[in-house]
């Protein structure tokens, strides 16, 4: 791939910006099933050479069962201070402490492909607030939820971010790519 490698955070909202009620159910965005959405992710994945999320999205993903992790041998890192079950043949490693270190680390190890943080907000809050998030790549899925588990909850506004791309999805979904650090 050609560029600098980005660190982009990938997820799917409600309109009124939740990426999970406030019980962590996410029934809201599974009644849209994955059909729609497969070549975009397909596409996205392709350049993806790192993945990083919170331990909670970690033990969702898990509590689907470990046949269903579908991330390979690509390097995920999973924030938790405790101890948590790993995934016969994934590369998982846990890490504790300052994001600005995970950064590099896992730029490094996704050599030159980008990094995904998938959440949750709170995880990918921690780049943002440090301007380590290079791309918000949103989903905006048809639905308002009133509460829940808030998109990206950083302790300062953002400046005007960069539209730089959107994409229209069957269902009412709108997909939106925005940059939030200036491209180098
Ligand atoms: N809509 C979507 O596309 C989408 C995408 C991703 C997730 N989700 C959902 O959104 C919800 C995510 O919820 P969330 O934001 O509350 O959880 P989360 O980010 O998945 O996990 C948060 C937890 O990660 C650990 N953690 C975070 N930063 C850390 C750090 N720097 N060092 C050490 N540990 C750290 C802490 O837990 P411990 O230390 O206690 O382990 C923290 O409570 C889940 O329900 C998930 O399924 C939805």
């Amino acid at each position: 791939m050609c560029g600098m490698a980005l660190v982009q955070y990938y997820v799917a909202s409600t309109i009124d910006g939740f990426i999970a009620d406030s019980d962590d159910n996410i029934d809201w965005l599974l009644q849209f099933g994955f059909d729609s959405f497969q070549d975009d992710y397909d596409r996205f994945m392709a350049d993806v050479g790192a993945i990083v999320m919170g331990s909670t999205t970690y033990e969702y993903i898990i509590g689907e069962g470990t046949d269903s992790w579908s991330y390979g041998a690509t390097p995920v890192w999973v924030l938790t201070s405790r101890t948590l079950p790993t995934i016969p043949g994934a590369d998982i490693r846990f890490y504790r402490g300052d994001i600005a270190d995970l950064d590099q680390e896992a730029l490094a190890a996704a050599q030159g492909k980008n990094v995904w943080v998938v959440g949750g907000g709170n995880v990918a809050a921690q780049f943002a607030d440090r301007g380590l998030l290079d791309e918000l790549l949103l989903t905006v899925m048809p639905i308002v939820l009133g509460s829940g588990k808030p998109l990206l909850p950083i302790s300062k506004v953002t400046g005007v971010l960069e539209l730089e791309a959107t994409t229209p999805f069957p269902q009412g979904a709108i997909g939106l790519r925005y940059r939030l650090t200036p491209p180098a």
